[in-house]
């Protein structure tokens, strides 16, 4: 039986034309700032991304973490999403690396001004953690890939302001936000300090994301990235691999979207509770006998990972098909038969 991954869109197969376009690539020693590939993609990110510059970094917890270097001091407060990315998934890095503690605000990956308002202390006294940073992160991973409201982003970016704190965006998944919404990236990081996006996600390249900033702050980013251990010598080669995913697999996702959707269809016709519907490409769904539905995925080759007690996330991504998706239903639809 061939096995069918929905664990996440970070499973896939670089393609044919992306394997010529890394064998093709002029490289040279980056931390020599010598790699024309890697120029050549911070210069594509930065423009793409409507800031002045922008640093290729491996990884999207690197780029969130660098990020937050320069942002912050030990003993600052950064204001997040529940379940945001920066505190449940990078092994602790605000407080272990920074000194730097996360508080979530609002519910299910969104808040409003109201929500940042009420977060940061009127009195910022000498007992008070300062409040530094904003983050977003847009799309939410752990609440379904869902988008943040381009309306409610930026009043929540305003209040910020006025309060006083930078703004950082987790954009791992910023490209379908762009492509469900029609909104440019651009747009989406106009009111950011820093952004990080990555190329690893749905664009499916092997390696790779990159902080877009003002020229001054990446330079900052440029340090952090040292302290971290990111400088890459012939990285040419993954930034290739980067360069050809912005090329040719941003619309593309519109695919993967359509996918989760019928998955989703699929789902609720077979009595399965999804929650939310699917924005982008992920599909949340809960099940009650958890542990035999799990059993019943390995036996049948089908890869979703369990994500909380009872909830499971499937992923779409360029490695599946629409004829994967009704094949990956009809297995589902098997296991509901066993189990009733
Ligand atoms: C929203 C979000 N931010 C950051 C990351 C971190 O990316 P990486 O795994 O490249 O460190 C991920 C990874 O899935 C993510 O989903």
């Amino acid at each position: 039986m061939q096995s069918i991954d929905l664990r996440s869109d970070t499973v896939t197969q670089p393609t044919p034309a992306m394997r010529e376009a890394i064998a093709k690539a002029p490289v040279g020693d980056d931390v020599y700032g010598e790699d024309p590939t890697v120029d050549a993609l911070q210069r594509r990110a930065a423009a793409l991304l409507g800031k002045e510059a922008a640093l290729f970094v491996p990884s999207g917890s690197m780029g969130n973490q660098a990020s937050l270097r320069t942002l912050t001091r030990p003993g600052d407060v950064v204001l997040a999403s529940e379940n945001a990315h920066i505190l449940r998934y990078e092994g602790g890095a605000p407080a272990a690396l920074w000194g730097v503690h996360v508080k979530t605000i609002g519910r299910d990956g969104l808040f409003d001004a109201r929500d940042v308002r009420d977060a940061v202390p009127a009195a910022q006294d000498s007992h008070v953690a300062p409040t530094r940073v904003l983050a977003f992160e847009n799309t939410h991973n752990f609440a379904g890939g869902r988008v943040f409201p381009l309306d409610a982003l930026r009043d929540a970016c305003a209040t910020a302001r006025e309060l006083g704190l930078s703004l950082h965006l987790d954009g791992a998944r910023l490209w379908n936000a762009v492509v469900a919404t029609g909104v440019p990236a651009a747009q989406w990081a106009e009111p950011f300090d820093t952004v990080s996006v990555c190329l690893s996600k749905g664009l499916g390249a092997p390696v790779g994301s990159l902080v877009c900033a003002s020229r001054e702050r990446i330079r900052e980013v440029h340090r952090a990235r040292k302290l971290l251990g990111g400088g890459m010598r012939q990285a040419g080669i993954l930034a290739a691999a980067g360069l050809h995913a912005l090329d040719h697999h941003i619309e593309r996702l519109a695919v993967d979207h359509a996918n989760a959707k019928r998955f989703a269809e699929g789902l609720v016709a077979l009595g399965i509770a999804v929650h939310p519907a699917p924005e982008t490409n992920m599909v949340m769904f809960d099940v009650d006998d958890a542990a035999a539905f799990g059993r019943g995925l390995r036996e049948r080759a089908l890869r979703i990972n369990m994500i909380a007690p009872g909830r499971f996330r499937a992923v779409t991504h360029l490695d599946v098909s629409s004829a994967d998706i009704d094949e990956a239903l009809a297995r589902i639809a098997e296991i509901l038969r066993e189990l009733r």
